[in-house]
């Protein structure tokens, strides 16, 4: 179970002529007006704007140029101060740089409204979207886009409705309407949410978004599993010892302590992203690569996910939040005295926990999960250990590390395989070596499109593969409700603390030791 970082590495090599199966998006999406609600907010700074402008970028041709961008916020701005805002977030956070040409093309559809919060506000928001449409030739086809807290979703949603905001979903021109994870704050507010969607909408016109679902390194996991034959025979319990996934952030709060404050580290990452990442590896073999088909296939998943135990004697939850340290050379705050951050505050930063998947495939195999804020650096994956190889042979003196699959998501994409060699020589010397795969340098190294350009994309195009479906977010906070039932008792799960700039609390390294088994570095 050792690392084998220092090993000699295999390169592997992709030929250009390899390229076997290319599902194509062969269309433009159809024309449409974006709204974004919140469109002052952090997401729509670092990710949505610039993702817009990418697809509307010169080249990309992927939205049409009579598409619009609305953004919807509280604030009072004018319509200069917007364009001039989003052309600087763009430059700072856009994976392509901005070109002047193109920043005016999509700049001349870039639109702002404030009055969210007041009562006419949506009577507005009809009169701008009608005089958008009729200005840019773009038909009514509407998607609004609801970056805003999970306690404002449901208001938001009726009060599209009261205004006649949304077409029915056999109308000509469309309405979707895209909702930001945290789906509610609890199981209960999470079905309440769900219930007032389905009131005014049809699931057709939902999507519950989950950035990580457009990451390369998730969607490949597809292919790395069902398009090779050697993965999908191992895959379960006669083979694999137990899986991890790590997910680590060097970044603090920055500006969303409000936010973050009410989330916390299980809200934020475990209930959406984690718990996707899990489905997609742990799933049986979807019937076809049809939306539905996927969806099904991991929300079985999730019904086999085993409710978290609470052993005080040895813990299968750890909760923690970080103390001052050092990150990258420099000293950082702890938590607590991060801006914003109330003294009684009980948010964890961090969350360790193991949980099993009770089915005929997992029985028995661990997944242990681990996550957190201002670690050693930002670095996700995803290991797949497999068993020791039998006490035979050279298993017989020294115990062997075993096969290790590891799916880096972030950064530098890839993965690798860890196996045993003879190193070349008279002697008969073992060493690891790993198979490295890195999509960088095997695909030549151009900047795969961001979660959110492929996301939105897909809404666009109506496409609801890489979506949770409504289902599967209630199931994945029966499982996340669990975890906050044990923690209301505060002795039983107490909040631990580490270190800004470290792995993580003791307490979590005590959770794996105590299983024999120890965290691989990401
Ligand atoms: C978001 C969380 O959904 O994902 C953030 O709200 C987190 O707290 C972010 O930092 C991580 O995304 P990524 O793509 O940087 O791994």
């Amino acid at each position: 179970m050792s690392d084998t970082n220092a090993t000699p590495k295999l390169e592997s090599r992709v030929d250009a002529a390899d390229d076997l199966l290319t599902i194509q998006r062969t269309h433009a999406a159809p024309p449409s007006t974006v709204v974004i609600f919140g469109a002052s907010g952090d997401l729509a700074k670092r990710k949505l704007i610039p993702a817009l402008y990418n697809l509307v970028a010169c080249g990309q041709g992927l939205m049409p140029p009579e598409s619009a961008v609305l953004g919807f916020a509280r604030r009072e701005m004018s319509l200069d101060d917007f364009r001039s805002s989003a052309k600087e977030w763009t430059t700072r956070f856009s994976r392509l740089k901005v070109d002047e040409g193109c920043w005016q093309n999509f700049a001349q559809g870039l639109d702002y409204l404030s009055g969210l919060d007041q009562p006419d506000g949506f009577t507005k928001l009809k009169s701008k979207l009608e005089e958008i449409e009729k200005a840019r030739k773009v038909p009514a086809n509407r998607i609004y886009y609801l970056s805003i807290p999970p306690e404002a979703i449901i208001d938001c949603v009726q009060r599209l409705a009261e205004s006649g905001l949304i077409a029915p979903a056999n109308a000509p021109q469309f309405t979707r309407v895209v909702v930001e994870k945290p789906i509610g704050h609890d199981l209960e507010s999470a079905l309440e949410i769900n219930r007032t969607l389905l009131k005014y909408l049809n699931e057709s016109q939902i999507f519950r978004i989950d950035h990580y679902l457009g990451k390369e390194t998730l969607q490949n996991l597809l292919v790395l599993r069902f398009a090779n034959n050697i993965f999908e025979r191992l895959w379960g319990s006669r083979n694999v010892d137990h899986v991890q996934i790590t997910v680590a952030e060097a970044e603090g709060l920055g500006t969303r302590a409000m936010y973050y404050e009410g989330a916390g580290a299980l809200r934020d990452m475990v209930q959406n992203h984690i718990l996707q990442t899990l489905a997609l590896l742990a799933m049986e073999p979807p019937v076809s690569l049809n939306a539905s088909a996927i969806l099904e296939a991991k929300l079985n998943v999730l019904r086999a996910l085993k409710p978290v135990q609470s052993d005080p004697a040895h813990p299968s939850v750890v909760r923690a939040r970080y103390t001052a340290g050092i990150l990258d050379g420099k000293p950082v705050v702890g938590y607590m005295d991060e801006q914003g951050i109330p003294d009684n505050s009980m948010t964890e930063t961090f969350v360790a926990l193991k949980t099993y998947i009770d089915n005929w495939r997992w029985s028995g195999v661990p997944f242990y999960i681990r996550t957190g804020k201002r670690m050693t650096r930002r670095a996700s994956s995803v290991f797949v250990q497999f068993k020791d190889v039998p006490q035979i042979l050279f298993n017989q003196d020294r115990s062997l590390p075993a096969n290790l699959l590891t799916l880096r998501i972030q950064p530098d994409e890839g993965f690798s395989f860890d196996v045993m060699a003879k190193q070349p020589g008279l002697n008969l010397s073992l060493r690891p070596v790993r198979m490295n795969l890195s999509y960088e340098s095997a695909f030549g190294g151009g900047v795969s499109p961001d979660a959110y350009e492929r996301l939105l994309l897909d809404v666009m195009d109506g496409d609801h593969t890489l979506f949770p479906s409504g289902n599967f977010v209630e199931k994945s906070w029966e499982f996340v409700q669990g975890v906050l039932d044990l923690w209301k008792d505060k002795r039983r799960v107490p909040m631990r603390e580490y270190p800004a700039g470290s792995w993580g609390p003791v307490a979590a390294e005590e959770l794996i030791h105590a299983d024999g088994r120890m965290w691989h570095e990401p």
